[in-house]
C-alpha cells in the first residue's frame, strides 16, 4: 500500500480539538474552550435561507461567489469597514478559513517563509506547512501589549519571506491594533515587499467602545494586502461557511479560479443566509456584541479578584488568562488535568505557538455563570498546583 504524503503525515492535529474531545466525553465540564458563539444564528437569517432553498437557489454558484451578494459587500465594506471595493475585487468562499487557504496557495512557493504571530491563530501555522511553506515566528509580548515588535519582525526577514499574516481585532490575544500599528505593518511589508494577509474576521467584534477596527486596507497604495473576512463570528453562522477575501490587482481572479478545484464555489444557500445577514435588522448583531463585551468585563472582574492575571480584550470573544505565576505552563497536559480535576475546559497557550506558554485561552461564548465558575476553577487548579 502506498503511504499518505510526508505533509499529511506531518500535519499535527489541533489541541483544541483533542480538548473538544475529552471535554465532549464529561456531559458536566464547562466548556471554555470552543469558538463557537453560543448565539443561534438570528432567525431573520434562517427564515430567508429556507425560503431561498425553496425558491430553487440550491445549484451551483460562481466560483467567487454570487453576484447579489458580492453587490451587499460592496456595500458593508464601504459602510463598515471603509474600505473601497468592487465586485470584482471580493472572493466569496467557505469561511474566512478558505479564503486564508485560497490567499496562501496562490501566493506561496515550496520552501517561502510566512511571517506568523505568536500568540496567535493557530490554524495558521499548519495551514502554511500543509502548502509547502515555512511558518516563522514573530512575538506579540503581554509585555508590548500584544502589539508586534517592529525591530524583530526585521531581523525575521530572509531572502524567503514572501508573506507576512496579521490578525487584528486578535485571536487569542483580544487585542485590536490602531491606525499607527496597522500603518506600520503596511509600510514594513512595503519595505521588504511582502504580501500582507490581514485577517479581520473579527471586525466587527470590537468590545471595547474606546478602540475601533483600523482595516489594513486603508494603508495600501502598492495592493499588497489581502484582507479576509468572515461571517461566521459576527453574525453566529459558523456552520453556514461564508467569508471573503477582499484583493487588488489580479489576486481575486487567481483566488476566483483556483476555487474550481478546491470547492468549485461556496454554498448558494449559505449565500442566500449571508445576504440576509447583511439587509436584516442589526439588533441580533448588536446585541450579541454587548453581550460578550459583558462577559468579557466579567471575566476580568473575576480573574483578578479570584488572583488569575487576565488580559482585558478589546475585540473578539476570547480572553488569555496567565497562570504562569502559580508555576504553570499551559500546555496540553496542564489543560487535560484541569478538565480531569476540576472539569472545566480551556485552549492550552501551547497551541498558539511559542509566545502562549504560560497562558490559557477561555472563550466568551460561554454563558457568564459558566464563566464565572469555570475562572475560579482555573484559579483553584493552579493555585492546588503551586501549593
Ligand atoms: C483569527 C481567525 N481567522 C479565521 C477564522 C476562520 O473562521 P471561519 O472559517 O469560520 O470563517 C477564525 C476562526 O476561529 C479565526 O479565529
Amino acid at each position: 500500500m502506498p503511504i499518505a504524503s510526508s505533509r499529511a503525515r506531518e500535519y499535527r492535529r489541533s489541541a483544541i480539538r483533542v480538548l473538544f474531545d475529552a471535554a465532549a466525553a464529561d456531559p458536566d465540564a464547562l466548556r471554555l474552550e470552543v469558538g463557537e458563539p453560543s448565539f443561534p444564528t438570528p432567525s431573520h437569517i434562517v427564515e430567508h435561507a429556507a425560503e431561498a432553498a425553496r425558491q430553487g437557489h440550491t445549484g451551483y454558484g460562481p466560483n467567487g461567489g454570487l453576484l447579489s451578494l458580492r453587490e451587499l459587500l460592496v456595500d458593508k465594506l464601504d459602510r463598515v469597514d471603509r474600505i473601497g471595493a468592487s465586485v470584482d475585487e471580493i472572493v466569496v468562499t467557505p469561511g474566512g478559513m478558505n479564503a486564508l487557504y485560497s490567499a496562501f496557495s496562490i501566493l506561496l512557493e515550496p520552501g517561502d517563509e510566512v511571517l506568523l504571530p505568536t500568540p496567535g491563530f493557530p490554524n495558521m501555522d499548519e495551514m502554511v506547512r500543509l502548502l509547502g511553506g515555512v511558518p516563522v515566528f514573530y512575538h506579540l509580548r503581554a509585555a508590548d501589549g500584544f502589539l508586534p515588535d517592529l525591530d524583530e519582525l526585521t531581523s525575521l526577514v530572509t531572502p524567503r519571506t514572501r508573506v507576512m499574516f496579521s490578525n487584528s481585532p486578535s485571536n487569542p490575544t483580544g487585542r485590536v491594533f490602531d491606525g499607527g500599528v496597522v500603518r506600520d505593518l503596511v509600510a514594513f511589508a512595503d519595505r521588504h515587499d511582502l504580501w500582507l494577509l490581514s485577517d479581520e474576521v473579527y471586525d466587527e467584534l470590537v468590545l471595547d467602545p474606546a478602540t475601533g477596527h483600523v482595516p489594513a486596507a486603508w494603508f495600501d497604495e502598492a495592493g499588497r494586502v489581502i484582507s479576509i473576512f468572515s461571517f461566521s463570528k459576527v453574525y453566529a453562522m459558523t456552520g453556514w461557511r461564508v467569508g471573503y477575501a477582499v484583493a487588488r490587482g489580479d489576486i481575486p481572479q487567481l483566488m476566483r479560479s483556483t476555487q474550481e478545484p478546491q470547492v468549485s464555489c461556496p454554498s448558494t444557500i449559505s449565500q442566500k443566509a449571508a445576504e440576509a445577514a447583511l439587509t436584516g435588522p442589526r439588533e441580533p448583531i448588536t446585541a450579541m456584541r454587548d453581550a460578550y463585551a459583558q462577559r468579557a468585563a466579567l471575566a476580568v472582574a473575576v480573574a483578578r479578584s479570584a488572583g488569575l492575571r487576565a488580559y482585558a480584550p478589546q475585540g473578539t470573544i476570547y480572553m488569555l488568562l496567565d497562570v504562569s505565576a502559580f508555576g504553570a505552563d499551559g500546555g496540553l497536559d496542564f489543560a487535560l488535568d484541569l478538565l480531569r480535576d476540576q472539569r472545566v475546559s480551556v485552549a492550552p497557550g501551547s497551541v498558539f505557538g511559542p509566545g502562549g506558554a504560560g497562558m490559557v485561552r477561555i472563550s466568551l461564548a460561554a454563558a457568564p455563570d459558566t464563566i464565572e465558575n469555570g475562572i475560579n476553577r482555573i484559579a483553584a487548579q493552579v493555585q492546588r498546583g503551586s501549593g
